[in-house]
C-alpha cells in the first residue's frame, strides 16, 4: 500500500523535461501559448501567487474578485486557475459546462478547507439542530470544499469572502437568530465581533470532539464557529504588534482578518488582500506599514512601492506552501498540453453538488 507521501506525489504528473527548463525558455513558451489560444484562454490569479506565475495572468483578485469574473466569462474554453483548489472548484461550478478549468498543479490545496470535510459538518448540523432546532442559518467561507457550499446551499445559507463577511453575516441575522460559520472561526469571530455580537455570545465547534465549547451561557449562543484555521495567518501574534509599536511606533499594522481575534484588535486595519493592496496604494509616500499577511503578496507590495516603508509583521514569514504549488514548470505544462489538445488537471464539481453549491454562491454574489 502506498503512503500518504507517494500518494501525494502521484498527484503530480508533470513531465521530468519542465522541471530543467530554464526561466527564460519556460517564459517563452508561455507567451506562444497565450498568443496561439488568445481569447479561448483566460488566466485568473490570486494575489497570493508567485509573481513567475502572476505575470501571465490575465486578471488578478481577492477571492470575491476571481469568483465574480469566473461567473462572468462566458467565452474561454479553458480557466487555467493560478490559485487553490477551493478556488478552482468556485471557478467550475460558475461556469458552463463547455468551459474546463484547469489547476496546474492538482497539490495546491488549502490547510483551512481541508479543516472541515462534508461528513463531519453534516454530523455537527444534525448535533446542533437537535439542540438549536430551526433557528440556524450555515455561512461558509469560500475556503471550503465544493461539498460543503452545497450543503450550506441546500440549507438555506450562502458563501462569505473576506471581503463581504460582514455584509453576509448582517444578511444572515436578517434570516436567523443564529449563524454557523465554517471553516474559519477567527474569520467568523472577527466580523460578528465587529458587528456587535460579543465573545461569550459565541462558541466553538470541535470536529473532533463533537462538541461545542464557550465561555457564556450556550443555550444563548448566537455565533457557533468550526474550529478551523489558516495555517499561514496564525504566524502573527500579538507580541509581533507589541514589538512594532515600541520600536516602530510610526508605523501602521494592517492583518487579513483570517488572523485571531486579538491580533485584529491590536492592528490598525484589517481587511481581505484587495483591501490590503489598497490601503497600501493609497497611502502617502514615507508611510511606515507592517503587513500580517502572506508572503508573495507582501514581498510584491515591497517591490511595487519603494517609496513607502513596508515589512511583514513577522519577519520570520513563509508563503503559502499550497498557493506556491502553482510554479511556472507546471503552469507551461498546463497551457502547453492546452494547445495540443490535451486538458492535464481539469477540475469537474459533480453536478448534483455543483448545482447546490451554486444556489449558496450566487446568494452572495446577489448581495456582494
Ligand atoms: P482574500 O484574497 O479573499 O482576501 O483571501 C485570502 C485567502 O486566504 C485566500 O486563500
Ligand atoms: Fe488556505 Fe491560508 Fe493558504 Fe489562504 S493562505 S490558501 S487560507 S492556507
Amino acid at each position: 500500500m502506498m503512503n500518504v507521501l507517494e500518494q501525494f506525489k502521484q498527484l503530480d504528473n508533470m513531465p521530468e523535461q519542465y522541471k530543467t527548463m530554464d526561466r527564460d525558455e519556460l517564459e517563452a513558451r508561455a507567451r506562444a501559448v497565450k498568443e496561439q489560444l488568445g481569447r479561448r484562454l483566460f488566466i485568473p490569479g490570486h494575489h497570493y501567487q508567485k509573481d513567475e506565475v502572476i505575470q501571465f495572468a490575465d486578471a488578478t483578485g481577492d477571492s470575491l474578485q476571481l469568483a465574480q469574473l469566473a461567473a462572468k466569462n462566458n467565452e474561454a474554453e479553458y480557466i487555467v486557475f493560478c490559485g487553490v483548489h477551493f478556488m478552482a472548484e468556485t471557478a467550475d461550478i460558475l461556469t458552463s459546462e463547455e468551459q474546463a478549468v484547469i489547476l496546474p498543479d492538482l497539490r495546491a490545496g488549502c490547510s483551512m478547507a481541508d479543516m472541515a470535510d462534508i461528513f463531519q459538518v453534516e454530523r455537527a448540523w444534525a448535533a446542533l439542530t437537535d439542540r438549536f432546532g430551526e433557528t440556524i442559518l450555515p455561512l461558509v467561507y469560500v475556503n471550503s470544499t465544493a461539498a460543503i457550499k452545497a450543503f450550506v446551499g441546500r440549507n438555506g445559507g450562502a458563501t462569505v469572502t473576506s471581503s463581504n463577511a460582514q455584509k453576509m453575516v448582517a444578511w444572515a441575522f436578517s434570516q436567523k437568530e443564529r449563524i454557523f460559520f465554517l471553516p474559519d472561526q477567527h474569520l467568523g469571530r472577527n466580523t460578528a465581533y465587529a458587528l456587535g455580537v460579543g465573545l461569550d455570545e459565541m462558541a466553538v465547534w470541535d470536529p473532533y470532539e463533537e462538541t461545542l465549547q464557550g465561555n457564556g451561557d450556550l443555550d444563548k449562543v448566537k455565533v457557533i464557529l468550526w474550529k478551523g484555521h489558516c495555517s499561514v495567518h496564525e504566524n502573527f501574534n500579538v507580541r509581533q504588534i507589541e514589538h512594532i509599536r515600541q520600536t516602530k511606533p510610526e508605523t501602521k499594522v494592517i492583518v487579513h482578518p483570517e488572523c485571531s481575534w486579538d491580533v485584529v484588535q491590536q492592528a490598525d486595519y484589517a481587511g481581505s488582500t484587495k483591501y490590503i493592496i489598497e490601503t497600501i496604494r493609497n497611502a502617502s509616500p514615507g508611510s511606515r506599514w507592517a503587513i500580517g499577511t502572506e508572503m508573495n503578496l507582501v514581498n510584491r507590495l515591497m517591490h511595487e512601492h519603494p517609496d513607502k516603508e513596508i515589512i511583514s509583521l513577522n519577519p520570520y514569514m513563509c508563503p503559502c506552501l499550497t498557493m506556491n504549488r502553482i510554479d511556472l514548470p507546471h503552469f507551461v505544462w498546463a497551457l502547453e498540453s492546452l494547445s495540443e489538445g490535451t486538458v492535464v488537471n481539469r477540475i469537474t464539481v459533480p453536478r448534483e453538488v455543483a448545482f447546490e453549491a451554486k444556489l449558496a454562491l450566487e446568494r452572495m454574489l446577489a448581495l456582494a
